[in-house]
């Protein structure tokens, strides 16, 4: 763990237009600068950063965020990662906190095999290219199949010679530690000897996101029957099979720009591929993909292409769990190669040209894709037939972004129609899967109160049908506009003794927070502000940007937007004063504080209404109407108080 002394000397330092401006050339625009988007394609920019604020936001895409942020965007980094990024550009030595001797313990051995994997590396790179055992066998075999230098060296393949133990002298001439030597699976120790565990194979090493080396891939030139044809590197502290892609490394950037990943099967097909200029590829070892793995393709892009032979059983493998990819709003299409070849084969045949528009002209949806061939299993059998229906409903059902209603509907009407069925009795199954998935959800949550509150919020959103969200969007952006005007303007006095958070808190208090405000995440910003404010510290809105729970900052920086500000060009057609927004603080606190509390009111009054339809007694009614015209009098003096701020 970083120490909080290092992170705050490396917040202290952070200025937004260098760091923005070592990735793309900013211009001075007003207070702010401007440049082209990195995160999506155009010639205009509307790429904004302000200095003051220490954001940016592109108007274009409307991405935006602080210095972190960006970084965590545009180099994929994570918080830490990006800290560190930082506190190396502006030489902040980082001071780490004590950490548990375990886990202390466990950096230390995952520090060691990355050395020992970079050795061997070398040794492995060396061989294949410098020795004659190495050209001979192994060069000659990758060239002959295609494979330029260029390439060999770029994924930095290997060899691993013949005899019995070259490697495994070498590192421990080198001093390297027998046992670390074992985990990462080039050494093996058989009766008291130590001899090399991938001898005579092809080295493919395999990278993490900044190009260290996690483990290894070793196939076998000669075949042979007794051996496997690949050995893979053995699960250890940094070689974590589930966790990584090969090729990811080479294909980070490039999937990015093409908005697409493809995903193969072997790491021949990703050196191939590579080879003929189609970067944006990696591959998964032809095993079914793990959500971790899907976590890695959708930093860079929410469009998986899985590209793989259709004879192979490998592509049930591959299909397996992919419902999965459809919860994390991935896009999956699929492309079967013909029979008897592999991507790497059929690139060699076509030439890239050729391979791209196949791929291109043959993607299949995955979800009909599924649905294609369960019903050609199911046949006519209609008992089998219905479970199909049934699969394919609790599929569509897991795609339940709301940005992703759309397709939602439009899987509904295509299934509906290949099934032959009615789209609203397919509707009102998957309808059913979603009950039953937030019922689970909520049961879940009821047993970790911890979490209880944010979850329910999430899944109630999810749940609920548009109208409403349209609805509550507007309310939320008067909850916003409250939040706001408390960050910017709550160190303000409001009155000779009294700051302008002490107001809202107090008026707060008597409303009721929950109340007064639904969105979770804005009471959580209000409750921190409130908690720094007591001990003290300054909750100031560039605080909040740099706060590690980055829902938090992200909403800070999406609320303290840049529209507030006035052009100079425009201030200059104006005879005489404009007052500005800081001058006008007590109008926008009063009157965003009075909304909410109207708000409040009408619900009451609504509550009041239906309680009324419903009461029998007279003596129940009359006190709902008294009830209602108490209400009415507080609506018509806020509405008052609201009229004469807003028209004055
Ligand atoms: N694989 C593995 N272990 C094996 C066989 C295969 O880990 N015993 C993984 C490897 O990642 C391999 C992928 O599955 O790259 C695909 O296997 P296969 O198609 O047999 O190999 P190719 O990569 O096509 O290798 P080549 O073209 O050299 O035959
Ligand atoms: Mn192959």
């Amino acid at each position: 763990m970083i120490s909080q002394d290092s992170i705050q000397q490396i917040l202290s330092r952070i200025d937004i237009v260098e760091i923005v401006g070592s990735f793309i050339k900013l211009k001075k625009r007003g207070a702010n600068y401007l440049g082209l988007c990195p995160f999506h394609n155009e010639k205009t920019p509307s790429f904004t950063v302000s200095p003051a604020k220490e954001i940016y936001k592109c108007f274009g895409c409307g991405r935006s965020g602080n210095s972190i942020g960006f970084l965590m965007e545009a180099e994929k980094y994570s918080y830490v990662e990006a800290l560190r990024w930082l506190a190396a550009k502006y030489n902040v030595e980082i001071e780490e906190t004590e950490t548990s001797p375990e886990y202390k313990q466990q950096q230390q051995v995952a520090d060691s095999l990355y050395i020992i994997n970079h050795f061997a590396q070398k040794f492995f790179s060396e061989a294949l290219m410098h020795s004659d055992e190495g050209q001979d066998i192994a060069l000659s075999y990758l060239k002959q199949r295609g494979f330029r230098e260029e390439i060999i060296n770029k994924f930095q393949l290997g060899y691993n010679p013949e005899g019995r133990d070259g490697f495994t002298k070498a590192a421990l001439a080198a001093k390297y530690n027998l046992d670390y030597l074992q985990k990462t699976g080039l050494v093996t120790v058989r009766d008291g000897n130590a001899f090399d565990n991938y001898r005579g194979r092809i080295i493919f090493p395999i990278h993490n996101q900044s190009g260290k080396v996690l483990g290894f891939g070793a196939r076998i030139i000669k075949k042979n029957d007794k051996a496997p044809k690949y050995i893979n590197s053995p699960e250890n502290e940094i070689y974590v099979k589930s966790k990584l892609l090969y090729g990811s490394y080479f294909a980070r950037q490039a999937i990015d720009k093409a908005d697409e990943c493809l995903l193969v099967e072997g790491y021949t097909d990703v050196v191939s591929l590579h080879q003929s200029g189609i970067e944006n590829v990696v591959a998964s070892g032809g095993t079914s993909l793990t959500p971790d793995q899907l976590r890695l393709i959708k930093k860079y892009t929410s469009n998986l292409t899985i590209v793989y032979d259709g004879d192979n059983a490998g592509i049930k493998a591959a299909l397996r769990g992919l419902d999965l990819a459809l919860e994390e709003s991935l896009n999956v299409k699929l492309v079967l190669i013909p029979d008897g070849e592999d991507p790497d084969s059929y690139v060699n045949k076509l030439g890239a040209v050729a391979f791209r528009k196949f791929v291109d002209d043959n993607k299949k949806d995955f979800i009909l894709f599924q649905l294609d061939i369960a019903l050609r299993d199911a046949g006519n059998d209609s008992t089998k037939k219905s479970i199909v229906v049934n699969q394919i409903a609790e599929t569509i059902s897991k795609i339940n972004k709301t940005e992703d209603f759309t397709r939602q509907q439009d899987y509904i009407k295509q299934c509906s129609e290949i099934l032959k069925i009615e789209e609203g009795g397919l509707h009102a199954l998957v309808n059913k899967f979603i009950r039953e998935k937030i019922g689970k959800e909520e049961n879940r949550v009821s047993r970790d109160q911890r979490f209880a509150e944010e979850s329910i919020g999430t899944e109630q959103a999810n749940a609920m049908d548009d109208d409403i969200a349209v609805l509550l969007n507007k309310d939320e952006i008067h909850e916003q506009a409250m939040i706001r005007s408390l960050l910017e303007f709550g160190l303000k006095d409001w009155s000779p003794d009294q700051k302008v958070a002490e107001y809202i808190f107090k008026e707060i208090e008597e409303n009721q927070l929950e109340e007064l405000i639904d969105n979770k995440e804005l009471v959580r910003i209000l409750r921190t502000y409130k908690t720094w404010f007591d001990e003290g510290l300054e909750p100031v809105a560039k605080n909040f940007l740099y706060h590690e729970d980055l829902q938090m900052s992200a909403l800070v920086v999406s609320i303290m937007d840049f529209n507030y500000e006035i052009s100079p060009n425009w201030k200059e057609h104006f005879e005489g004063h404009i007052a500005t927004r800081d001058e006008l603080f007590a109008e926008e606190v009063f009157s965003t504080l009075n909304y909410l509390k109207l708000r409040k009111i009408k619900r009451l009054m609504d509550e009041n209404q239906h309680d009324l339809e419903k009461a029998t007694l007279t003596e129940e009614q009359l006190m709902l109407v008294q009830t209602h015209q108490h209400l009415k009098q507080m609506e018509i003096e806020l509405t008052k108080q609201l009229g004469t701020v807003i028209f004055r």
